[in-house]
């Protein structure tokens, strides 16, 4: 298991250039579905929507406002991170009613919980930037899903090199309270894609690492 995941790690890498006949399968995309619905998030309130786009016309649509990275197009599946602008107590609430039902619990149970939360998120220092403070979570999501693609041999590209303003309003996102935080197409990578075979980039442990 450890050497099949440093394997792993390895080989991913961030692809410039899918290749477009190749789709991801129905299955491979459930679970890396169910990968991106059991990240953790803080205190759990998931603040965050999945798009996923397919549809060619769209993908291609959002190759200018990504600043002409082609590989939103050539991608099988494109995934874009769009967080919660706003949080409200009713959000709060949602989440609350949830966790009981989930857990067979009474919401008095959850009332300190509840009121920690609003304290902090809704009415509290949080509050001042929830963009800011979903698009870190939103980030743990982009994480888990990097790793779960690469276990299997899924290809995908993180990308911060694309226009906010153009994909919140090709989405539509804004009269739903989002907004985009990070993108990732996925699909398998080109024959054609040099990137793939370049070596990995990365600072030695002892420069990464304290330990006391
Ligand atoms: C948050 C984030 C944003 C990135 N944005 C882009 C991007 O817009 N376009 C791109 O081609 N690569 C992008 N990258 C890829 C990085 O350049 C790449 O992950 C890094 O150089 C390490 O290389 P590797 O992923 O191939 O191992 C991004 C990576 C991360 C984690």
């Amino acid at each position: 298991m450890n050497e099949v995941l440093l394997e792993k790690l390895q080989w991913r890498y961030a692809a410039k250039a899918f290749d477009p006949a190749k789709k991801i399968s129905p299955e491979d995309w459930s679970t890396l579905e169910e990968a991106l619905r059991l990240t953790p998030s803080s205190y759990g309130l998931q603040p965050w929507k999945f798009y996923v786009i397919t549809d060619q016309e769209l993908k291609d649509e959002l190759i200018p406002a990504s600043y002409g990275q082609t590989q939103v197009g050539n991608c099988s599946h494109l995934l874009v991170f769009t967080v919660t602008t706003d949080l409200s107590e009713a959000d709060i609430d949602k989440y609350v009613e949830t966790s009981c039902s989930v857990r067979g619990t009474e919401p008095e149970s959850m009332e300190f919980f509840r009121n920690l939360i609003i304290g902090d998120v809704v009415t509290g220092p949080r509050s001042k930037d929830i963009p800011g403070w979903a698009k870190l979570q939103s980030y743990i999501a982009l994480g888990n899903f990097m790793t779960c693609a690469a276990m299997l041999d899924i290809d995908c590209c993180p990308m911060e090199g694309f226009v906010q303003d153009a994909y919140d309003e090709a989405l539509g996102l804004k009269k739903k309270g989002l907004t985009t935080a990070v993108v990732c197409p996925a699909g398998y990578r080109s024959d054609d894609d040099k990137y793939s075979a370049l070596e990995k980039v990365r600072y030695s442990k002892e420069d990464l690492f304290e330990y006391i």
